[in-house]
């Protein structure tokens, strides 16, 4: 299997980028950034891309994949709605047209947040941005995964590359068990959304169109030693339970 990664300089995308490693199925993997990786392991290639509206520079370097994992975003604080729309909007659907051109059989994940407004007319600046972004995407001809987690408990080490959020984390880390505790199903980690990606992928379109946190949780919880997580582990007896395609495959009412 080959992935696209962009974001992986990320809190969540490091996240991504690191279960894709792991995983012994995939055996590709772009990453797509403004800023260099880090470091790089065996089996990651990175492109440094500058203009996130326009990929025709990198067009055929993009082709072919089986799943684009689209992690990058920005917090809205201190952003007007129209440079949030630039970065969470104008990126995402320019990167899924790219990735997704001639390519039918593409799993395009999409990390968006609890709360995305697919009404796209509330009050909530963010979530109006995030929801008409699903819908778009939702709409394209290919498999679409719309992730909406909540919390996101950082592991292994991984920070955020948002001041504020880093501060959060260091507030907050250390009451993650009482919070899964008290509300599992509003609180994921950067590991189960990374093996959940994974997991959309291997569903090739059968998986919910829309991921809560409990979706996530479910799906990334399945872990197989030997790659790629399968759609017949997951229906198997003994796999977590209540994965199934849901009927908002369709894009939302505008
Ligand atoms: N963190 C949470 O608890 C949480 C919860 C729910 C949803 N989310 C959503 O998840 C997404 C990622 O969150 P995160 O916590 O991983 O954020 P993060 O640590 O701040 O990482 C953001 C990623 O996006 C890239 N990026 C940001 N602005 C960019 C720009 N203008 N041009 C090119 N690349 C840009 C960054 O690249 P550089 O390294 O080059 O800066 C980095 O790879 C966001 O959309 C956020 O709304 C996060």
């Amino acid at each position: 299997m080959r992935v696209i990664i962009f974001g992986a300089t990320g809190m969540v995308g490091q996240g991504v980028l690191r279960a894709c490693v792991e995983d012994r199925g995939i055996d590709e993997i772009l990453v797509v950034g403004r800023t260099p990786l880090n470091r790089r392991p065996a089996k990651v290639r990175e492109t440094i891309h500058r203009d996130f509206t326009d990929f025709t520079a990198v067009q055929k370097d993009l082709a072919g994949f089986d799943a684009c994992f689209f992690c990058l975003g920005a917090s809205s604080a201190g952003l007007s709605e129209e440079e949030y729309t630039r970065i969470t909007y104008d990126y995402t659907l320019a990167a899924a047209r790219a990735v997704g051109a001639d390519n039918p059989s593409l799993t395009f994940a999409y990390l968006s947040g609890a709360g995305a407004d697919s009404t796209e007319v509330g009050r909530i600046m963010w979530a109006r941005v995030k929801g008409r972004t699903e819908n778009e995407l939702l709409a394209m001809p290919f498999h679409v995964a719309v992730f909406r987690p909540g919390y996101i408990q950082p592991r292994g080490g991984i920070v955020s590359r948002t001041p504020a959020y880093r501060r959060l984390y260091r507030l907050t880390s250390w009451l993650y068990p009482l919070l899964r505790r008290l509300a599992p199903g509003h609180v994921t980690t950067t590991e189960h959304i990374g093996r959940a990606m994974i997991a959309v992928m291997a569903l090739r379109g059968d998986g919910p169109a829309l991921l809560s946190s409990r979706d996530i949780n479910r799906l990334g919880a399945i872990d197989r030693p030997d790659g790629i997580n399968r759609p017949d582990d997951i229906n198997k007896p003994g796999a977590p339970e209540g994965v199934t395609p849901s009927p908002a495959r369709t894009p939302c009412a505008r």
